[in-house]
């Protein structure tokens, strides 16, 4: 089973319109003339979306080498929601992926399984592919929780959603003790997690759909740790949050994080 690996920005709360164009045209002017074996997401703040979406579907070359990306989306319709950003609304912007439930997220605005659960199920109505973020905070690992906990967001996140569901979403193993910390989980730490969070997959969907999610890691990701992690036999690709501010960076990460495919 070969999964093709992907890489993904996620740009938190970093760039603007004027310089996600900055970014974008260094980006895909480094870029030109090649091709990687993985998928390219950069995942803006909304309100820099329309300008990547101008970009990538205008003429500027290779532009198809980068799918948009959302960071979060309602979990309701359009209606009385002040601040909220509809499903509906990031499809207009050719958005493709939205990260769902980034520990960020859970921490800092009190997302519960539930409400993640509530925003996969909106962005599989809409036809959005999700990127799942699940990962254990340093105080959890330590008390020897790191299996539970991947257990609770894995299984009540992804209550209901179906195996055609699972064909379209990928998930994002992010530690919450590694993101932007320096701290990188070991490759053997990371390998073990997502091996871990592939049989909870094969669990719940059976061994064919576990075999086929694609399992990020993020947490620290750079160009000098890329490799080696992405050696790792279930990791398949990365979420990047720091590393991927600058298009050097970024594209190291992608250069050294991927390996030819063979078919
Ligand atoms: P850093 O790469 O900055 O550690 O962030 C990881 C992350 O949270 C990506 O979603």
């Amino acid at each position: 089973m070969i999964r093709k690996p992907i890489f993904a920005a996620n740009w938190k709360m970093n760039k603007g319109a004027s310089e996600t164009e900055d970014f974008v045209r260094s980006f895909l002017s480094k870029i030109q003339g090649q091709s990687f074996p993985c998928e390219i997401v950069i995942a803006p703040p909304f309100v820099s979306l329309p300008k990547l979406a101008d970009l990538l579907h205008g003429a500027v070359q290779n532009a198809s080498a980068i799918q948009i990306g959302a960071q979060n989306c309602s979990q309701f319709d359009a209606g009385a929601y002040t601040g909220e950003v509809n499903v509906l609304m990031l499809r207009e912007f050719f958005v493709h992926f939205v990260i769902i439930g980034h520990s960020e997220r859970r921490a800092i605005f009190g997302e519960t399984d539930a409400i993640i659960n509530a925003k996969l199920k909106k962005a599989r109505e809409a036809n959005l592919k999700p990127i799942f973020c699940i990962g254990e905070t340093l105080a959890q690992r330590e008390g020897g929780m790191l299996e539970s906990v991947l257990r609770t967001q894995v299984t009540e996140g992804l209550q209901g959603l179906t195996e055609k569901d699972m064909a379209e979403i990928v998930i994002a193993y992010e530690p919450v003790w590694a993101i932007g910390t320096g701290v990188t989980a070991t490759s053997q730490q990371a390998q073990d997690a997502h091996a871990f969070v592939r049989s909870l997959v094969a669990g719940l969907y059976g061994t064919d759909t576990a075999e086929r999610i694609r399992i990020q890691y993020g947490g620290s990701v750079k160009p000098g740790n890329a490799a080696e992690l992405m050696a790792c036999p279930d990791i398949d690709g990365a979420l990047i949050g720091g590393a991927s501010l600058e298009p050097h960076g970024f594209l190291e990460i992608i250069r050294n994080g991927t390996v030819p495919l063979v078919e």
